[in-house]
This record gives C-alpha cells, structure tokens and sequence, in this order.
C-alpha cells in the first residue's frame, strides 16, 4: 500500500487546513494581550541652583540629574570646560568649586548651590591671560588644546594646595610642608591626561609661575 493510501491528506491540503484552523483560533478569541494602562509623560523633577560662575551670580531650574558641567556647557554656554570621558577619568572637565578643584562631569548641579564656581573663563580672557594660562603659552603647554582648560584650572588649584600645606602622596614626610617639585607637581597632576603627551612643557609651566625649577 502507497504512503497516499495510508493517510489520503495531500500536502497542500494540510496547509490550507492548517491555515483556516489558526485563523479560526485566532477569530474565536486565543487570549488578548492584556490592555497595556497608557503611558504617562511624567516630567524629570527639576530644582532651582543658584550658584556664582565666573563672578556673576545665575539662578537655573535644572533637571536635577544635570551635571556641573552640562549647567556650564549647555545652560550657561561655558564651553571653555572640556567633556573628555564624562567618568571623571581624563580631568578635561576640571573647574574650581569653593576653591578646590573637582571635575564637574562627576558633581551634580544641584550639589552647589551657593558655591562659587570659576571656570577657564574666569581665570582670564585673550588679552588678560592669566599667568598660568601665559605660562602654557610660552612653554608649549599643549597641542590639540583640548585637555588644556582642565589642565589650568587644575595647575592653579595645584599651587593653592601646596601653598596650604596640604600634602600629597609623594609628600615624604607628611609633618613636613610639600614643596613644588616635579614629582610634586606630577603626582599631583596625575589627574589630568594629555593624549598629545604635552606632560613636561604643562610641568615647565606650573614651575614658572611657581618660580621653581622642574
Ligand atoms: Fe570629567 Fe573626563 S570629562 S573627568
Ligand atoms: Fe591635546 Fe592635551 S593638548 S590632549
């Protein structure tokens, strides 16, 4: 006895068959995707920062999820301030908040109201270098320039804190005051990457106005 004996169903036949079956399961009501409620646009909560920048006083209603550095990049149009991993890994985002330097990819808007904030705008303008900014120039202190902003801010908040006494790593005696050295300088630094490598003309430079010898 053939196959076709066996089972006298033709192929096209099983799948015409079987087409009508899903579509009369479908048709009698195999279970409904359960209605979905709908989606509500709720709003991001925002906060009002007053902070000082550079001098001048700004009051802003922020996404309280904004950064330090998206306030000063996308709000106040302070773009002199580098967005380099935005991890607070590469210091390309560095300013000086209350006097100590933080990179502000890492610091909530939020977190400072009522600080004073200065940026590379602040330090000094083409024009009113001011003397860190002059050293850069005039020990080659850069290349791309894009880790620069972040580099200077840092060199100026450097020499604050040497000058206070605070120590460092490499500090060896931590009773005695740090001095600026290299390796001072360099520990202290280490923050702040340079993909162009400009490392020894940025440590010439903080040298210069610190009056010292690298
Ligand atoms: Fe902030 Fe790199 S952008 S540390
Ligand atoms: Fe290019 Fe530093 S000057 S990254």
């Amino acid at each position: 006895m053939s196959t076709s004996e066996n089972f006298p169903i033709s192929r096209r036949g099983l799948l015409a068959g079987g087409a009508v079956s899903v579509a009369a399961t479908t048709a009698a009501g195999a279970p409904a995707a359960e209605a979905q409620p709908a989606r509500t646009k709720e709003r991001p909560p925002t906060a009002r920062v007053s902070f000082e920048v550079n001098g001048a006083a700004h009051e802003l209603e922020l996404d309280t999820r904004t950064t330090l550095l998206d306030a000063l990049r996308e709000h106040l149009r302070l773009t002199g301030t580098k967005k380099g991993c935005d991890h607070g890994q590469c210091g390309a985002c560095t300013v000086i908040a209350d006097g100590r330097r933080i990179n502000s990819c890492l610091s909530l808007a939020v977190q400072h109201d009522g600080d004073k904030i200065t940026t590379i705008e602040g330090l000094g303008l083409p024009g009113n270098l001011h003397p860190m900014q002059q050293a850069f120039v005039v020990h080659d202190g850069y290349q791309c320039g894009y880790c620069t902003p972040g580099q200077i801010c840092s060199a100026v908040a450097v020499l604050g804190e040497i000058e206070a006494g605070i120590p460092s790593h490499v500090t060896a005696d931590l009773s005695e005051a740090p001095k600026v050295t290299a390796s001072e300088l360099r520990e202290r630094m280490s923050g702040n990457i340079c993909r162009c490598g400009a490392y020894s003309n940025i440590i010439d430079a903080i040298a210069d106005v610190a009056e010292v010898k690298a």
